[in-house]
C-alpha cells in the first residue's frame, strides 16, 4: 500500500513541476527589479539587517540558509524553524518554484532530520547530518570527518572556486561557467578522495553536489562578485534579487537543464592527467 501511495505522490510531484515548468515558458518573466513579490523580505532590493551569527545560534553547511538566518528571514538564532514555513521563505528569496519548495523540505524532514514534515521544528545545524545532503568534496567546506563543524565557509575552496571563473557579462564582469564549476568540482572530488580516508561520495551524494553547486549558477547567475558575499559572508548582496526570473519559479526539471550537464562534465580522471602533466613539464 505504502509503494502504491510513493509511486503515485512521484507521479503527481513531477506532473506538477513539469506542468509549472509549461507554465513558465508561456508566461512572461517577472520584470528585472521585481523579482522578490512586494511585501516579502527583499522587495526591491531592500534586504534585512544582516547580523552575523552570534555564539549559541545554529548555522549549517548551506550558505543560502545561513544567509535567510543571517538577515532574520529565517529565525537568526537558525533554531525551531518549520519545514513547511522555510520552503513557503525559500521561494520569496530565492524565487525556486513551488515544487521545489516543497519537496526539498520534505526530503530534509523525512530522510536527513527523520522528523515529521507537518508537525515538528530543527535547528540549523540539524541538516548537517553527513551523507544526508551534506557530502563530502563540497565546494565551500572541509569534509566533515576533518571538519566536524559544518557551520562556517570554508576561505580557501570559495576563493580557489571564484578564481576558476572564465566567463564575462556585458560590462567584463567576471561570471562562474557550467565548465569552471565542473572543473573545480572535480579537482575537490580527486584531492579529497586522495587525502580524506573516510572520503564516500556515492551517485546521490555527486548529483546533490552538482545540484548544490548549480544554484551558484542559476539562481546567482554565476555572478562572481554576488557570489563573494553570499559564499564567504553568507549575506545577500544590497539590491540583489534571485536571476531567476520565470513567474513560477526554478523548476525541477528547468534545473536539471543545469545540474545535469555540470555532473556529466565532472571528470576526477581529466583533472589528475592534467594535473600529472603539469608536474611533468615543471620537471623537464
Ligand atoms: C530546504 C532547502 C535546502 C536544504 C535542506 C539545503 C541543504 C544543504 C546542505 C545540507 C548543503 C551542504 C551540502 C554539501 O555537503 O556540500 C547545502 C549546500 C549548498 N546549498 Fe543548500 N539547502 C537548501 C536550499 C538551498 C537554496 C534555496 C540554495 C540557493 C539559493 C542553496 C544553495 C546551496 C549552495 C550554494 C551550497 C554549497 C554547495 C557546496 O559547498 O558545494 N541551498 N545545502
Amino acid at each position: 500500500m505504502f509503494i502504491l501511495f510513493k509511486i503515485f505522490h512521484d507521479i503527481a510531484f513531477f506532473s506538477w513541476d513539469l506542468g509549472l515548468t509549461f507554465v513558465n515558458l508561456v508566461l512572461p518573466n517577472r520584470p528585472v527589479g521585481k523579482v522578490t513579490p512586494e511585501g516579502h523580505p527583499g522587495y526591491g532590493g531592500k534586504w534585512p539587517e544582516y547580523i552575523p551569527p552570534k555564539e549559541g545560534d545554529s548555522r549549517c553547511s548551506c550558505p543560502a540558509l545561513n544567509a535567510m538566518a543571517n538577515h532574520g528571514i529565517l529565525p537568526r538564532d537558525g533554531k525551531n524553524i518549520q519545514f513547511k514555513e522555510m520552503g513557503r521563505l525559500i521561494r520569496t528569496t530565492y524565487n525556486f518554484s513551488s515544487s521545489f519548495c516543497y519537496f526539498v523540505p520534505h526530503y530534509a524532514a523525512e530522510k536527513v532530520v527523520k522528523k515529521d514534515y507537518n508537525n515538528d521544528t530543527f535547528n540549523l545545524d540539524e541538516l548537517d547530518h553527513h551523507n544526508g545532503i551534506e557530502h563530502d568534496a563540497s565546494l565551500c567546506r572541509e569534509d566533515s570527518a576533518l571538519c566536524p563543524d559544518q557551520s562556517k565557509p570554508h576561505v580557501e575552496y570559495i576563493t580557489q572556486l571564484l578564481a576558476h571563473a572564465t566567463g564575462k557579462d556585458k560590462d567584463g564582469n567576471p561570471l562562474l561557467t557550467m565548465k569552471d564549476l565542473a572543473k573545480y568540482s572535480s579537482k575537490r572530488r580527486a584531492d579529497a578522495r586522495s587525502y580524506n580516508k573516510k572520503f564516500t561520495l556515492g551517485f546521490i551524494h555527486r548529483m546533490f553536489g552538482s545540484s548544490n553547486s548549480s544554484t551558484m549558477l542559476t539562481i546567482f547567475g554565476g555572478r562572481v562578485k554576488d557570489l563573494e558575499t553570499v559564499l564567504l559572508e553568507e549575506r545577500l548582496p544590497e539590491n540583489w534579487e534571485s536571476r531567476v526570473r520565470g513567474k513560477m519559479g526554478l523548476t525541477f526539471a528547468a534545473f536539471n537543464l543545469t545540474v545535469t550537464p555540470v555532473e556529466l562534465m565532472i571528470s576526477e580522471k581529466k583533472y589528475l592527467k592534467e594535473k600529472a602533466a603539469k608536474e611533468a613539464n615543471k620537471d623537464d
